[in-house]
């Protein structure tokens, strides 16, 4: 299902750009974290013996500013003026309305600093698990918890979504997966397009589901350049993005994975998934969305 119209042709054109804008700010956060490293702490072959670190550390940074951006909150519900002004747009509002559905024990997959946490105040959720690898995101994700009101229910993962990283690590806090799916909802928000070897992250986080369970998503995905609402040109920026460094500079991610078509085989196995209500928005863009609800059969 595709739902937006595409905007004028000067916001189109405009739109191509924004990845670059995004491209220039994570960079320069990489190489002040470079220069910092050489010419403060002495660290002279860091930027070549230690990219692993410098590239996490600069992400840290850059996420942090970029997840404070009024407009780029995603969780404020514009029910007073004064909100209203700060709603979120564009790909951030396609969020809070899949959110608010999620219950039960959540696991949530790259929580960065914790934007989406307002939405998850439900009392219907039991418990949320947040995976996020980079340790410089934790002290943010631990303040906007407390905050939040939700530092009882909120338990942060230190490992990526793989399972032999995450499945150790719930077991460190007492959630045995051994034996099936333990999580009423899984939220991948903005994350899919980072983790390495997707098809077979969402094959084991379909794996942890319970039966009934519910995946909800949203993702920027590969430009479907070859349908109706496709675009050419939006295809042709993703392509140079990923030329010029995109994933280097933006924790990993990927502005050209086929998302829908990997969820879709995840769930083969089952004979596919209970129901797929997956909304495409933006595909003239640079930065299509793909966002819904997966549910995996109940039995
Ligand atoms: C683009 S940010 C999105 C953060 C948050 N979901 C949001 O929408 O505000 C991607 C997040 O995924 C995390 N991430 C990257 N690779 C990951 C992996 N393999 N497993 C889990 N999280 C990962 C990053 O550290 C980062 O916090």
């Amino acid at each position: 299902m595709s739902s937006d119209a595409p905007p004028p042709l000067g916001e189109r054109i405009s739109g191509l750009f924004e990845p670059a804008q995004l491209m220039i700010w994570a960079m320069s956060h990489y190489f002040r974290v470079c220069t910092e490293a050489v010419f403060q702490k002495g660290q002279v072959l860091a930027p070549l013996l230690q990219t692993g670190r410098l590239r996490d550390e600069a992400f840290g940074r850059f996420w942090i500013e970029f997840s404070s951006t009024p407009a780029r909150t995603a969780a404020i519900e514009p029910n007073s003026e004064d909100e209203a002004n700060n709603a979120p747009v564009g790909s951030s509002a396609l969020i809070p309305p899949l959110l608010k559905t999620a219950s039960g024990v959540v696991l949530d997959i790259g929580p960065g600093t914790g934007t989406q946490m307002p939405l998850l105040r439900s009392p219907a959720i039991k418990a949320i698990y947040g995976a996020e690898p980079c340790a410089g995101l934790h002290a943010e994700l631990r303040k906007k918890a407390a905050s939040e009101g939700l530092a009882e229910k909120y338990t942060i993962l230190p490992c990526g979504v793989a399972a032999a990283e995450l499945v150790p690590a719930l077991a460190d806090v007492g959630v045995d997966v051994d034996s099936g799916g333990v999580f009423d909802t899984i939220l991948c928000v903005r994350v899919l397009c980072s983790v390495p070897e997707m098809e077979r992250t969402v094959r084991e986080l379909y794996r942890l589901l319970k039966p009934g369970g519910r995946l909800l998503i949203t993702e920027h995905v590969v430009n479907p350049w070859r349908t109706a609402k496709g675009s050419l040109a939006g295809r042709l920026a993703q392509a140079v993005y990923q030329f010029l460094g995109w994933s280097w500079y933006i924790g990993d991610c990927h502005l050209d994975r086929d998302t829908e078509k990997v969820l879709r085989v995840a769930a083969e196995g089952d004979g596919g998934w209970e129901s797929m209500q997956l909304d495409r928005c933006f595909e003239w863009s640079a930065m299509p969305y793909l966002s819904g609800t997966l549910v995996k059969k109940s039995g």
